[in-house]
């Protein structure tokens, strides 16, 4: 028997809206051709920014969005992106193909973009081969009212007022890329840095720290031990991101059940990172008061064929749904420490959301998970309990069946499920404690087969449906859910 059982008199928290968020960086399409197309445009754009993309992100819910990087944060000069476009200096992008941008996006397009996505912008400074001076100017020219030669700067580039930014990176993968640093010498840095990061007028400013590659647990501990808490006294940094990808480079779209099982096992691994990671960090930060910020995720598969590899164009099969459904639920389970999450990346590289070609948009099966669990966005985590029968493939097993449930502002609840197994349905057997409910809708996202995906010439073979496996008796609900598949549930 499978059996679940939601307890909805039992609240754990707030799940913060911005573990549903999204990461854009200078890096094959993903700004140039993903959001930006310039005003001279024939693709519709809002001062030159797509349309499409902008309306569909904002229908997924999207709550913030990284920017620049990543890799290219730590070579990136932001006075070079700011002026009239045509008179920027051009650049050449090292880390991500050698090629030649424009900087015609920059600083004002991409608050821009933010404004209109109607989301958080989260600005990742450059500590590799920057300097204090260059970060603290950025941030007085963002978030400075006062009159400077930075605010005057700004003023003069058309903007009179300044912008609201909550959140900022100080540098990015600061042991590799960013500086390849040992976490002394960034722990430091970071003290450096993080002192000129100023809250100017109102704004407040939420400073993350660069945090470990996946299991690098001594970073964690020196970040903690160095910048925050009862061994220092210093309480210097809101965040610690973590980086942890599901590293699989073989084919996003021909693979066998064996590349399916392997992919689901990588994402799980997540859970274990966020436990042992917390667990450090509850040492030096009994109270929570620094988020471990998982700003990096999501699959990385070999470039598609054709395309340029360090491009890290990859298409996105419904094995991608699940992965991101796994790591929405681990994140949500871990609300007590994670408070914000960017997937890699939102158009047109790696787990996308968004896939672009010239002027077409397709959605990925991942934008529809987003766009599905959304309803978890700010609202209290509820106790979930799973009995289920796990997926085995040869000698390993990992779980059949994972869940997350949530109250939102006006009461209503929401069960999604993740159901890992590709070759069978499963009947879940629920109880729902704490809540009378008459009545059971939902949505479900699957397809026939495993590597089902959307391409440009046929953009809906993976999308989400109406749900119709549940019965709902005497206050019990059984849900069948059939092979490899996602749903949501809203129970009234
Ligand atoms: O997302 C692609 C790259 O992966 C980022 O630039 C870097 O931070 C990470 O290694």
């Amino acid at each position: 028997m499978n059996n679940l059982i939601l307890n909805a008199d039992i609240e754990r928290g707030i799940i913060d809206r911005h573990v549903y968020g999204h990461f854009a960086e200078h890096l094959g399409r993903c700004i140039y051709g993903g959001f930006w197309v310039g005003e001279d445009s024939p693709i519709p754009n809002v001062r030159g920014i797509r349309i499409d993309v902008v309306e569909a992100l904002k229908s997924m819910g999207i709550p913030n969005l990284r920017w620049p990087g990543g890799c290219f944060a730590d070579e990136y000069h932001w006075m070079d992106g700011i002026g009239p476009r045509e008179k920027r200096p051009t650049m050449i992008n090292t880390h991500w193909g050698g090629v030649t941008e424009n900087n015609h996006f920059g600083t004002h397009e991409f608050m821009d973009l933010c404004d209109q996505l109607d989301c958080e912008p989260y600005i990742c400074g450059n500590v590799g081969s920057g300097s204090v001076q260059e970060m603290q100017q950025w941030v007085e020219y963002i978030t400075s009212d006062a009159i400077s030669p930075m605010t005057d700067l700004r003023r003069a580039n058309g903007r009179e007022a300044p912008w609201p930014l909550k959140f900022w990176g100080v540098g990015n993968e600061n042991w590799a890329c960013g500086g390849n640093m040992r976490p002394e010498y960034y722990a430091d840095e970071f003290r450096r840095y993080q002192t000129y990061v100023r809250n100017f007028g109102s704004n407040e400013i939420s400073k993350i720290a660069c945090g470990p590659c996946r299991d690098d647990y001594e970073w964690t501990r020196v970040m903690m031990e160095r910048t925050h808490g009862f061994m220092t006294d210093l309480h210097l940094m809101k965040g610690l991101a973590l980086h942890y990808y599901t590293d699989y480079r073989k084919s996003a779209t021909e693979f066998a059940e064996s590349d399916w099982f392997a992919v689901m096992k990588g994402a799980l691994y997540m859970d274990e990172l966020i436990t042992r990671h917390s667990a450090i960090m509850d040492q030096h930060d009994p109270g929570g008061e620094v988020g471990l910020v998982v700003d990096e995720w999501g699959t990385w598969y070999n470039a598609e064929p054709g395309t340029n590899p360090r491009f890290l164009f990859q298409q996105n099969s419904l094995r991608d749904a699940l992965v991101a459904a796994l790591h929405l639920h681990i994140f949500n389970a871990h609300n007590d420490r994670v408070r914000m999450a960017n997937i890699a990346q939102t158009i047109n590289v790696l787990q996308s959301v968004i896939l672009t070609d010239e002027e077409k948009m397709i959605l990925t099966p991942t934008y529809h998970v987003f766009e599905m669990f959304r309803v978890h966005q700010d609202a209290k985590r509820l106790s979930v309990e799973l009995k289920v029968a796990d997926y085995s493939l040869e000698d390993q097993v990992i779980p059949g069946v994972s869940a997350s449930a949530s109250r939102d502002p006006e009461g209503q609840i929401h069960l999604t499920l993740c159901h890992t197994n590709p070759n069978n349905p499963v009947d879940l057997v629920c109880e729902l404690r704490g809540l009378k409910a008459s009545s059971v809708s939902g949505r479900i996202l699957t397809a026939d087969t495993m590597t089902a995906h959307n391409t440009f010439d046929e953009p809906d073979r993976v999308n989400p449906v109406n749900f119709t496996g549940t019965e709902l008796e005497g206050g019990a609900l059984t849900v069948t859910l059939p092979a490899m598949s996602v749903v949501v549930l809203e129970l009234a």
